[in-house]
């Protein structure tokens, strides 16, 4: 088997990885660093498939470092602390999300933003100060700095690793824009992996939720199995028409290029637009749909340590869970070529623990 020559450490570890943007994942054996007195030492259990892992293997945004080893919703266990580790535990599960480090020095580290931090490294697909690049969670174990790990509520299943990104990723922006006042109206874009965790949370606040999708067979189970309380099928002008001035907020979640004139015309006066969908070009922004009604347009990325951990209480406090489709290693890139098709409900979870086999 080939061997990543990249970042030499001394803990032998074992992956799997694009090469190249052909998108295929194949095993590659690689290394960790030895766990640092700040850091925590464990092994992955389970790993979510996000978009953005999609994105980075097939270098759309255009600053992929082969070899990648993607994976930034994990779940594992603590095998190894250092010493200067205050709040981790050999034995006890935690999570990692789409950061493994920042400055902690700026403005943003200061407020618990560390996801805005100038100097953030992502956690797979990042550049350590020293120029190690990070591989993420399909991977058998990870030393991460112990600001970057949250503690795993005991009673969430360790399955529901797609609330370390589909889940802080809604969650904090329903929170920041105040979309999340019971009695609102909120739009969800785009139902996968973020689009039905947005519509978890957007109910778990109390807000009515209307789903804006592409895809009319998604209609039933966005209302009987996700709760939402209506439907709109995007490229239906007249369905999208009934709806104008509707809507106090959306989030929108689709990962391609796509008009968003429509969905302005959906808002209230004084609504607000907030993508976390990461298309690969730039999109269109219609400026008289804004000015007419005093709209926002916002963006929004994945959320600082605090509030990932505030979100994974909040999420065992209420139940909320990814519905997911738990799949072996091995079935990595039929798994990639189905998120391409957007078919799967709604999010595909490695089952890193009991499956990722170096035979
Ligand atoms: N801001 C952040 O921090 C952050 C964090 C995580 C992910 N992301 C990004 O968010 C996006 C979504 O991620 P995800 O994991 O939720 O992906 P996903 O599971 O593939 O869901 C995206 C959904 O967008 C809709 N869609 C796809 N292509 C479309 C098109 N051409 N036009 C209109 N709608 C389309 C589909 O929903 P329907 O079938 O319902 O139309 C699809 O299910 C990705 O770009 C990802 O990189 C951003
Ligand atoms: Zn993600
Ligand atoms: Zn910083």
């Amino acid at each position: 088997m080939e061997k990543s020559h990249e970042n030499e450490h001394p803990i032998k570890a074992f992956g799997w990885a694009a090469r190249d943007t052909s998108g295929v994942l194949s095993p590659l054996n690689f290394s960790r660093r030895v766990t640092g007195e700040k850091d925590v030492q464990f092994k992955v259990l389970y790993c979510g498939i996000c978009h953005t892992d999609l994105h980075q293997i097939k270098n759309d945004w255009g600053i992929t470092k082969y070899p990648i080893i993607p994976g930034h919703e994990i779940v594992g266990v603590v095998t190894e602390v250092g010493n200067k580790v205050d709040n981790f535990k050999v034995g006890e599960k935690i999570g990692v999300g789409y950061l493994v480090g920042s400055c902690r020095k700026c403005d943003n580290c200061a407020n618990d933003l560390e996801n805005y931090c100038p100097g953030l490294i992502m956690t797979a697909n990042g550049t350590y100060s020293d120029g190690t690049i990070t591989q993420g969670g399909y991977s058998d174990l990870m030393v991460v700095d112990e600001h970057f790990v949250v503690h795993w509520p005991e009673n969430l299943p360790m399955e529901a690793a797609p609330l370390l990104c589909a889940g802080v990723t809604t969650y904090s922006p329903l929170k920041y824009f105040e979309l999340d006042k019971p009695g609102m109206h909120i739009g969800v874009v785009g139902l996968g992996g973020l689009g039905h965790m947005a519509v978890k949370f957007a109910k778990a606040f109390g807000t009515k939720v209307t789903v804006i999708s592409t895809s009319a067979g998604k209609k039933d189970e966005a209302i009987e199995r996700l709760g939402a309380d209506s439907f709109l099928v995007s490229r239906d002008p007249d369905q999208m028409q009934a709806a104008r001035g509707s809507l106090d907020g959306i989030i929108d979640t689709v990962s391609a290029v796509h008009p968003i004139s429509p969905l302005l015309n959906l808002l209230k006066t004084n609504g607000k637009l907030v993508m976390v969908g990461a298309p690969e070009k730039p999109l269109e922004l219609p400026v008289f749909s804004l000015l007419a009604g005093r709209k926002l347009v916002a963006g929004s990325g994945t959320g600082g340590l605090k509030e990932m951990q505030e979100m994974v209480n909040f999420a065992a406090k209420h139940n909320i869970t990814p519905d997911v489709e738990v799949v072996p290693m091995d079935y990595v890139n039929t798994a990639l070529e189905r998120l391409v098709k957007s078919d799967v409900k709604y999010r595909f979870v490695l089952d890193i623990g009991n499956t990722l086999n170096k035979s």
